[in-house]
């Protein structure tokens, strides 16, 4: 059942119990991205994956969205689910930008922070450009578009040349993006802040999860953001690109449960 808030229906998944672990999709994806974590962490914790406005099943509502609205829908979205207890946030790539607006404005409500595929730094003008160019290409010739552009980049080569069936499943993820979805993501990451100062602000336990053939994000950016947070810890995932919880998930999820038993010791 979906929850209703902010003016819109958000649909989500919702499986296990203890420790809530909340995941923030990517752009342009939903929930779906997150199966086999559903499947694979749901027996050491609670997980939970929205679709963001206008993604997967949520409702489609009209952007511009931003990183500040995206974390005041997920912080709705725990209220109306009445978790009131510390959550761990993980979010992937756009997910990540999320997790950064989301620790600005809610700290006390976090016990830790998984950042997968992601940076902190904003735009560049060139890459706001680029944004523009993809919100003009999505608006001439749709959602299908923008998946075909994104789609080499998005899987290690070696995952886009072994696995088909898995780049047909992202494929599928993708078309499940509704055109307002696509143009509210855009300006949201075109107009993200720089998150680099807040790195040295994080104090609470953090995990971070690049893949290690990313084409999106290279590994230097996730090699920064652990040299900049205090006690931070790195898990390279090896034979994945960009969305690594997708490409190896049984190193991802073993890695997630490392930094759970972690923070929960006696568990
Ligand atoms: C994403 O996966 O969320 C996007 O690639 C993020 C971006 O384009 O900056």
């Amino acid at each position: 059942m979906p929850v209703k808030l902010r003016g819109f229906s958000m649909a989500y998944s919702d499986a296990g119990k203890g420790l809530p672990l909340l995941f923030v999709h990517g752009y342009p994806l939903n929930r779906r991205m997150w199966d086999p974590q559903l499947q694979g962490l749901a027996e050491v914790a609670r997980v939970l994956a929205p679709d963001l406005r206008g993604h997967g099943e949520s409702q489609a509502v009209p952007g511009p969205y931003s990183v500040d609205l995206f974390a005041d829908d997920l912080a709705a979205f725990l209220d109306a689910l009445g978790i009131h207890q510390k959550i761990v946030l993980c979010g992937l790539s756009m997910g990540g930008y999320i997790v950064f607006a989301f620790y600005r404005k809610y700290a006390a409500r976090l016990a830790g922070l998984i950042l997968t595929a992601t940076r902190a730094a904003a735009d560049t003008p060139q890459s706001r450009l680029a944004r523009d160019q993809s919100a003009q290409l999505a608006r001439q010739q749709g959602v299908d578009a923008i998946l075909e552009a994104m789609l080499p980049k998005l899987l290690a080569p070696v995952t886009s040349q072994t696995r088909p069936e898995l780049v047909e499943q992202v494929r599928q993820i993708m078309a499940a993006t509704s055109l307002e979805a696509i143009l509210g993501d855009l300006v949201a990451l075109k107009e993200r802040p720089d998150s680099t100062p807040t790195l040295a602000e994080i104090e609470i336990p953090t995990l971070l999860l690049p893949g290690a053939q990313d084409q999106i994000i290279p590994l230097q950016e996730a090699q920064a953001m652990h040299a900049a947070i205090r006690g931070s810890v790195l898990e390279v995932i090896p034979d994945a690109g960009h969305l690594p919880n997708l490409e190896n998930p049984a190193a991802f999820n073993a890695a997630i449960h490392r930094f759970i038993n972690r923070l929960n010791p006696t568990e």
